[in-house]
């Protein structure tokens, strides 16, 4: 485990300048799965180089994958192909990432092979069974700690059965955990889902060769089917420039640039949110990248921003931006009610009580409930000199990398600094926080 790395944040004269987002998480873990799966060598360029994809990379190895980095952000996978994923020697260590691991096992359970899956204490104690039950009705073997929890043993003999599967939850992750599984199944694989969510491994199968149906909430594809190599261009993550984009928001006289940021609609509702709050945000610069992605330069000015209830229909659209969302209600005027998120509470962490902790730590009124939370904003900060957010406090981050980022986003409007007890999970998802908000003239570190 790493040792904990305290951070503080205090409060900023405007931020200015430009950044570039990281790269996309939710594409960088698909890139290397799906490129270790393929016949031939896949090139990546503009890969998240977090904690968590460098898991997935040591993971599709230990699996059979060829996996090299060749220059920043730029990377090639050696697939399986026709040869298959094999038995790993140890144990494969997931680290932090559920989308690893859960992605992972569901590749697996298409070849002939026993593999154990374990990760870090946050991921140990996130439930599998959602991704467990479907790859035993597709006939693999799972053995899993008490509560369907990691260290895993998924045992397949290579030929799964095709399913046709409601998940009683919207998730990405099982969607695409069966969808791989049924790579390898003779027949028609299909995902129903409750509601729509994020759609990248339907969109890279595609890019990798594989048709994919979409038929209202119905996904399917027909297997076996064989994955080409191809170029997966990584747009900037929309999860990580959802940090300097609320801290450009609420910092007084701010005016900066976020550039590169994948407009996916399934993965854009914060900023319409922060848009129906009052937030000043233009999308420049509207391109579409190698590979398809729809990007754009996002510009933030600091903004006043008015208390809303947010969409519940959209909640898996802006489903790892709640925390921050959080933050930024914190200082509009009146309540911010956000309900439907149940999810959040088997996250990196709990995400509502982690949510819930921080802003109380830090003076801002918040209720609780079982499925959401109600901000009470205490108003925008409107002069440097004049905070509305008590601060003071130091947040618990429960391994989680976005209740850190999104405290650290908090003290720069606090009138005292806000402290954090660890904020080496970031490494997991964006390596150059720190490096980025300085950038941009944040006191942070
Ligand atoms: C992800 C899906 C979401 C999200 C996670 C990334 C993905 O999880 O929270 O950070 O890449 O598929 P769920 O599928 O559990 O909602």
């Amino acid at each position: 485990m790493k040792p904990a790395r305290p951070a503080v944040s205090r409060r900023a004269a405007p931020l200015s300048g430009r950044i570039t987002a990281p790269g996309d998480k939710s594409v960088s873990h698909r890139a290397i799965i799906l490129g270790g799966l393929a016949h031939g060598r896949t090139t990546v360029t503009g890969l998240l180089e977090g904690a968590d994809i460098l898991a997935t990379a040591d993971a599709m190895r230990a699996l059979g994958a060829t996996v090299t980095r060749t220059d920043p952000g730029a990377w090639t996978v050696d697939g399986v192909g026709a040869a298959g994923l094999r038995s790993p020697e140890g144990e494969i260590d997931c680290g932090n990432a559920g989308t690893g691991v859960r992605l992972i096992m569901g590749a697996a359970a298409g070849y002939a092979l026993s593999a154990t899956f374990t990760g870090d204490a946050s991921l140990r104690s996130r439930p599998m069974n959602r991704v467990l039950d479907p790859l035993r009705l597709m006939g693999a073997k799972a053995d899993a700690a008490q509560g369907g929890r990691l260290p895993c043993t998924i045992r397949s003999d290579g030929a799964p059965a095709p399913i046709d599967y409601s998940p009683p939850k919207a998730s990405a992750q099982v969607k695409s955990c069966v969808l791989l599984a049924g790579l390898r199944a003779a027949g028609r694989t299909t995902v129903r889902e409750i509601r729509p969510t994020r759609d990248h491994t339907e969109d890279m199968l595609a890019a990798f060769g594989v048709p994919v149906r979409r038929e209202g909430s119905a996904v399917s594809l027909d297997g076996p089917a064989d994955l080409r190599a191809t170029h997966v261009e990584v747009p900037g993550d929309p999860s990580s420039a959802a940090f300097a984009v609320v801290a450009g928001l609420i910092v007084p006289g701010s005016d900066l640039v976020v550039a590169g940021v994948m407009l996916n609609p399934r993965r854009t509702a914060l900023f319409d949110a922060l848009a129906a709050m009052g937030a000043d945000l233009s999308f420049e610069n509207d391109r579409t990248v190698g590979g398809g992605a729809r990007v754009a330069d996002i510009h933030v000015r600091h903004s006043r921003l008015a208390g809303i209830v947010v969409d519940p229909d959209r909640a898996a659209d802006m489903i790892d931006e709640y925390p921050v969302l959080a933050v930024a209600a914190s200082v509009a005027t009146g309540p911010t009610v956000m309900d439907g998120i149940h999810e959040l509470r088997v996250k990196e962490s709990d995400r509502i009580a982690a949510t819930v902790a921080l802003l109380r730590g830090n003076g801002v009124r918040v209720d609780e409930r079982e499925d959401g939370l109600t901000v009470h904003g205490l108003g925008p900060r409107l002069s440097r000199d004049a905070g509305t957010v008590p601060g003071g406090g130091t947040v618990a981050t429960r391994h989680d990398h976005r209740i850190a980022m999104s405290a650290l986003v908090l003290g720069l409007v606090a009138q005292a600094p806000v402290a954090v007890d660890d904020a080496a999970m970031v490494d997991t998802s964006y390596p150059d926080f720190f490096d980025h908000m300085r950038t941009l003239g944040a006191e942070i570190g």
